[in-house]
Order: structure tokens, then sequence, then C-alpha cells
């Protein structure tokens, strides 16, 4: 089995994981002095978000040059030292690759915009206004993902140029093939540094109908959504079908270097979904992000809902992928404890572990999320995103979900000897990775035990998912298991959402399965199952079951 399948991967946010010199920003040499935190957890991959040269308006996703670390993270020796540790660990590392846009700082844009017959013109997408003078606008209303026109007006050469980010992310031309050959060196230098792979950044934007319709607009309640973006319907500025050729094109390229990965990050609404970018299963992405089970509100039959669409969306042979928190949207601890009691919070937080865990498809751990970090409570004045500042306080951003990473209970977290660039959380002394590391009933313990169990069960790596009560309303009860000629040990998942104690009755727990794992570190393993359990509220069991 190829390692991106059986290991856990483990997103990195560089701003915010470990700062080695006292700057307040987190830097390489930090991530390498903290790889051994990794390693205990039990990580085989560890994602980085872009460390490139940047004048980090999108915080590194405004790339001004694609062969280079940004000095605030170091540098290209810093990079291979990573690299090197990691690999000595057992730790592989994926670069992100920002395909659609570059940052209007890099040369590529610079160039491009001198002129209308710059040699590099044509690696943007140009238009030209409708109307003239006080009636000028774009040529259709297409809108930003972060606010406003998805159009720039550049006056030295009276064109608009198409920005779906910020307006200092203009998108490049992937229909030109010298854009298509200069990222595919860009993934070339990196592979023969040695990297592992790829997170694809926004993948699906990379084809749009140049032809420039205007998109439809939503419907019903989405007609009012604050975000101008989710007031239409993307039905052309993204999700276009030539994205699939160029990803094979790339997919050619990675094959060519052994054990490599490429992830995809597409919210897309095509009709296959995010899994459309698997293409047949073995031609386009080895992974796609299912983002649905992160938007799904705490609830047996939204998890189960959305775990089943991805089950059935994953053409075979290709591979799920399952991620609950991310550098884009609120921590999963606190997005699905709004309003609830700690104690609460803390239960879910480990139901949610568990899950993540046990189901089918690699798991994506954000950075904190193994101690159970939450969205930082910051001011106005705290924060660096664009995109939060614009719609705070109605929509809580992402600054929350990019606080420092919690190393121990000292002021700054261990984090830094400055002034952290965003404030440390302000969350009880317990979540921090220093007071969970030896308590054998922390949050970390448990990930850690998970992670184990995960990459050393076939079945748990391998085996079917099945739905064992798929009409049961506040229980989420499932069973991996390899077929039953193969005699290794299958598992029973059952998981109480409610707030109540609740029996499950079920023929599959006989008396010889096991509680191998209970999410409340208080409930006793032994309790009595035979054709039923019962299970406290929030509370998630996991079963061993022998083979026959
Ligand atoms: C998706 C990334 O995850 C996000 O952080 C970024 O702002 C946009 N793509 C634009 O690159
Ligand atoms: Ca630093």
């Amino acid at each position: 089995m190829t390692w991106w399948r059986r290991e856990v991967i483990y997103q990195i946010y560089p701003w915010s994981f470990q700062d080695s010199n006292g700057d307040g920003i987190g830097d390489l040499a930090g991530i390498t002095a903290r790889l051994d935190h990794l390693r205990a957890l039990g990580i085989g991959g560890i994602w980085l978000s872009p460390i490139y040269p940047s004048p980090m308006h999108d915080f590194g996703y405004d790339v001004s040059e694609h062969c280079a670390i940004d000095p605030r993270f170091g540098t290209l020796e810093d990079f291979d030292r990573l690299l090197q540790e990691s690999h000595r660990r057992g730790i592989r590392v994926l670069m992100d690759l920002v395909l659609n846009h570059t940052s209007d700082q890099h040369p590529w844009f610079l160039e491009a915009r001198v002129s209308r017959d710059s040699a590099k013109r044509d690696w943007y997408y140009w238009a030209d206004p409708v109307g003239r003078g006080w009636r000028r606008r774009p040529p259709n209303n297409w809108q930003a993902v972060f606010g406003g026109s998805a159009w720039a007006w550049d006056a030295a050469t009276e064109q608009y140029y198409l920005h779906s980010f910020l307006k200092e992310q203009p998108d490049l031309n992937w229909r030109n093939p010298e854009v298509q050959s200069a990222m595919e060196q860009v993934a070339r230098f990196w592979l023969d540094r040695e990297v592992d792979g790829f997170r694809l950044d926004a993948i699906n934007w990379i084809g749009k109908d140049v032809q420039w319709p205007s998109n439809p607009s939503a419907a019903g309640r989405d007609r009012f959504r604050m975000r101008s973006y989710l007031r239409q319907l993307h039905q052309h500025d993204r999700d276009q079908p030539e994205t699939h050729e160029a990803l094979r094109a790339l997919r050619k390229i990675i094959d060519q270097y052994p054990e490599t990965v490429l992830v995809g990050e597409a919210s897309a609404d095509t009709p296959g979904g995010p899994a459309a970018f698997y293409g047949d299963g073995t031609d386009e992405l080895h992974l796609v992000f299912n983002f649905r089970l992160l938007k799904a509100r705490w609830g047996a039959e939204s998890f189960r809902q959305v775990i089943d669409e991805w089950e059935r969306a994953v053409p075979s042979p290709g591979w799920p992928t399952q991620v609950l928190s991310n550098h884009d949207q609120s921590r999963h601890a606190t997005r699905h404890s709004r309003g609830v009691s700690e104690r609460q919070r803390d239960r879910r937080a480990r139901m949610a572990a568990l899950l993540l865990l046990t189901l089918r498809g690699t798991p994506f751990l954000y950075y904190g999320e193994e101690i159970g970090m939450c969205d930082g409570r910051l001011r106005y004045r705290d924060l660096r995103d664009p995109y939060t500042k614009r719609y705070w306080p109605f929509s809580p951003g992402r600054d929350p979900a990019r606080t420092p990473m919690q190393w121990d209970a000292t002021p700054q977290a261990g984090f830094t000897t400055g002034r952290p660039w965003l404030p440390v959380s302000a969350d009880p002394d317990r979540i921090n990775v220093a007071a969970q590391c030896d308590d054998p009933d922390s949050l970390l313990t448990l990930y850690r035990r998970l992670i184990h169990l995960r990459r050393t069960s076939p079945a748990l790596l391998d085996g079917e998912y099945e739905d064992l009560l798929p009409e049961h309303p506040t229980c989420l009860v499932y069973r991996r298991a390899l077929p039953a000629a193969v005699p290794v040990d299958a598992w029973i998942i059952a998981a109480n959402l409610s707030p109540r104690p609740q029996f499950v009755e079920l023929k599959l727990i006989t008396p010889t399965c096991r509680v191998h794992v209970s999410t409340d570190p208080l409930a006793p393993l032994d309790r009595p199952h035979d054709g039923a359990v019962l299970l406290q509220p929030e509370e998630a069991l996991l079963f061993r079951v022998p083979p026959e």
C-alpha cells in the first residue's frame, strides 16, 4: 500500500507552527525543531502551506517567486534540512502549489502588465471594458471569492485583469501552453529536490469560460447571502472541463517520480463535485479534499449523509480523504460546539478524532487539532487576513483558526520568544502539548493511539466502510472490514452524537467483540454488550471484532 494511503498527513501553517528566531513568525528551522512531536504522534506526511517569497497579502497564497523560500521562513538550505530531517523520521513532505494565480508582484505579471504587446501579456486574462468613461464596467458579473468584482482595472493598459481571489492575485491563463510548461518546471524544481508531492491550491479554478458569460444568480436563501460571491452560481468562472486536461498532464510528470502524490483542493460545483478531479481514478489526482464533512452540522444524520455521498462519489480505484479542519475554516473543536459547555466540547472533539481516524481514506490533521485547539478569540485590531477583516464580525473568517501552535502553558505558548504575529489563543492551560504529552487520558494520547491503530490495522486502513444502522437518528454505527476470506480483525464504530445516553441494538455486537477504545476516558471498557450496547452522551466506542 502506498504511503499516502497508509499515513496520516498533517497540515502545517508555517506562520504559526514554531518561531526559531524571536521575530514572532513561524519558520522552517522552527518546524524542523518540532519534528519529534509529529513523529511521536505517528504522522507520516506534512503539507506545508506556501513558503515561497510573497508580499503576503494572502499569507503566501500570493506567490511572487516559485523556486525560492520567503526570507521570513528561512532559506533553501533550511528547507533542505527540514526535508532531510523529516525523511530521516519517515515523514514525507508536500509543498503547496498555487497554480491558479500568482502575486501581482511576480515577474511574470509585472512583465505582462507593461503593455498590451508584452510577451507575457497572454499569461494572464485581460478584457476590454464595456462602455467608456464613468460608464466603464467589467465584461461580466463575476465576483472574487474574497469580495467585490473579480476584475481589476489596469489604468496603464486600459484593460481589466481577472482575479478570482484578491486583486493582488491575478489569475493565470491556463489555456496558454507557456503557462503550463512554466508550472511544470516549477513542479520539477521541487520534485528534483525530493519533495514527496503537492497540495494543489484551488485547482478547480484553473479553467474558465473565456467568452466571459455572466454567472446566473443563486436562488432561494443564497440570493441574500452577505458575501457577493455566494450570491451567484459558479457556472462559468471555474469547474470547466479543460481543467482535467491540465491535471492529466501534471499527473504524467508526477508519475515520473515514484511515490509522489497530488492532493487537490477543489470545492467544486461540478456534477461529480470534488470527486471529478480523480479522473478515472488513475489519471488525474491521487487525492482530493472533500469539504462536505467539514461543513456538516454536528449530528448523526448530517454526518452520515456526507460520508455516504463521498463513499459513492470517489471512483474506484480512487482513494478518499477525510478532513475536519484547515487554515480557511473555523477549527472543528469550536465549530462543532457553539453554545455548548466546555465539557461537551471536549467530548465532541474526542469523538471527531475517532471518526476522522476510522473512516475510510487518508485523514488530514490541521496543526493543533491533536490537542483540541479552538479558534482564537481575536479583536478587530488583531486581524491580519484581508478577507477576515472584510466580513468581520459577521463571519468568523480565517485568522481565528491560524493562531500560534500551543506547545506549553507559558504566555506565548512556547511558540515564540517575541511578539507573535497573531495573538496566542486564551485557551485553558491544558490545551497544549506539554500538558497532554504524558497524560494517558488526554486528547493527544487518544490521537496517538488511534493513529497507531490505523497504521497497523489492515481493516482500518483498507477495509470497506459499511453503515450498519442507516436509519438511526442520533448514532452513527459502521463497520470497517476486509472480505471475510481475509482472517484479520474487523472494527465496529458506534458513535452517539446526542447529549443523552443511547441504546444501540445490533446483532453484530456479540460478546466476542471487545471494546478497544472509548472516547470517554472515564467510561468502563468492559461494559456488557450482547446484541446491544449503552453509549454515554456524546461517546464513541471502537469495537475490535475477531475473525470468524
Ligand atoms: C485556497 C487556500 O486554501 C486559501 O487559503 C487561499 O486564500 C485561496 N485558495 C487562494 O489561493
Ligand atoms: Ca521566525
